[in-house]
């Protein structure tokens, strides 16, 4: 292994760091039909954990991303051309399916093409009808295929708060939840950052999605875990194991957010040499620095007020904003400060654990704390 290459995007194989229960709670879920939302913030590990699950199990499955929909069409394509894509990994699809398929299809078209690798069944959407009778459809027409060919599926579909951004009111969760509730031969991962947004959609009572999945919600993974994870790639790297000192320093700096973790774990492992506690720090302040400007660019949409909760939350003010010294001192009022607050915390910017509130983003907070102390 000469070189490492943290990912910055999903982690497999040895790059998967623990995650022991959450895989196997998922694995057992996608065994059992049932569903299950995973929330966290961005850059968790989410889809990591996703795929670490599916590859367990072994099924056909298919990421279905509304990343960047606009509107209900997005979504519908989205997901028929997800459905397609579980459709051509069944095997055995012939005449006898989709002449079976008859009592299911009121107005999508099932067809069968010819392509290079065999015949596959296609579904084509009728523009005729609204989204949500179609991804309705397309949903029952998998089950009864995967029904008919004996085999289960999993459909991941990520950032699935967009859905409710971009095609509210269009009954788009509710046509999913009719057919997800009922079926047997597949099990949908939701998964998606905007926790607020996320969860008010699950645990609801008045939203269609209310109670139908369990819930995942991913931490931070422990030091300990980290420990162990690092142990044989520094190993072979420099001979030795990090320092408690270094190591230490490498959880403080990244605040144990998986995605630094492998920023700063990339540039460390390009040392010749055993870093040490300052080799650390140095080189978060380096990445810091690079970094920088696309930190202060998604800041940029920021009103004021947020922008002073976020430098004095970044400074170490973890609570107490509605104090008389706090808002005295910023010149706001408490119902000001309160709702910027909660759109903060609605955006993921900030966090609130056990009362205190804490950036989520700890490269941001080192920018910011250098930038106005
Ligand atoms: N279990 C894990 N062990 C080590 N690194 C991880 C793990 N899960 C995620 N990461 C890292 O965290 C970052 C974000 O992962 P990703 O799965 O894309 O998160 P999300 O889907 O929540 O945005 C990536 O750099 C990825 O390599
Ligand atoms: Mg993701």
């Amino acid at each position: 292994m000469d070189a490492y290459q943290f990912p910055l995007g999903v982690a497999s194989d040895e790059y998967f760091c623990n995650r022991t229960a959450e895989t196997e709670l998922l694995l057992c879920n996608i065994q059992s039909s049932t569903h299950t939302v995973i929330i966290a913030p961005r850059r968790y590990g989410k889809t990591s954990l996703a795929y670490r699950a599916i590859a367990k199990c072994g099924y056909p499955y298919v990421k279905i991303d509304f990343y960047m929909a606009t509107d209900h069409r997005d979504i519908e394509r989205a997901i028929i051309k997800g459905v397609n894509s579980i459709i051509a990994q069944v095997t055995g699809v012939t005449e006898k399916i989709l002449s079976s398929l008859k009592n299911y299809v009121k107005s999508i078209k099932p067809t069968l093409e010819m392509g290079s690798d065999g015949v596959k069944l296609v579904l084509e959407p009728s523009m005729q009808v609204s989204a949500t009778e179609n991804i309705c459809e397309a949903l029952q027409i998998l089950n009864a295929v995967l029904e008919k060919n004996r085999q289960k599926a999993v459909l991941l579909m990520d950032e699935f708060q967009e859905v409710e951004r971009v095609a509210k009111d269009h009954g788009i969760e509710g046509a999913i939840r009719h057919v997800a509730q009922e079926t047997k031969n597949f099990s949908v991962i939701f998964s998606g950052s905007k926790r607020h947004l996320l969860k008010s959609m699950f645990n609801d009572r008045n939203k269609p999605l209310y109670r139908l999945c369990d819930e995942i919600a991913l931490e931070r993974i422990d030091a300990k875990e980290y420990q162990v994870f690092l142990k044989p790639f520094s190993l072979q790297k420099w001979k030795k194991v990090l320092s408690e000192d270094a190591f230490t320093q490498l959880m403080i700096c990244t605040e144990r957010h998986p995605y630094y973790v492998n920023a700063l774990l990339r540039v460390l492992f390009l040392q010749k040499t055993l870093p040490d506690k300052e080799d650390v720090t140095t080189e978060w302040f380096k990445l810091s620095a690079r970094k920088k400007e696309d930190l202060f660019h998604e800041t940029n949409a920021l009103s004021i007020v947020q922008r002073k909760l976020l430098i004095a939350i970044a400074n170490g003010t973890t609570q107490e904003f509605t104090s008389k010294h706090f808002l005295s001192t910023h010149k706001l009022a408490a119902s000001t400060v309160i709702k910027n607050l909660n759109d903060l915390r609605a955006d993921d910017f900030i966090e609130k654990i056990e009362g205190n509130y804490s950036l989520v983003d700890p490269l941001l907070k080192t920018v910011i704390e250098h930038a106005w102390p």
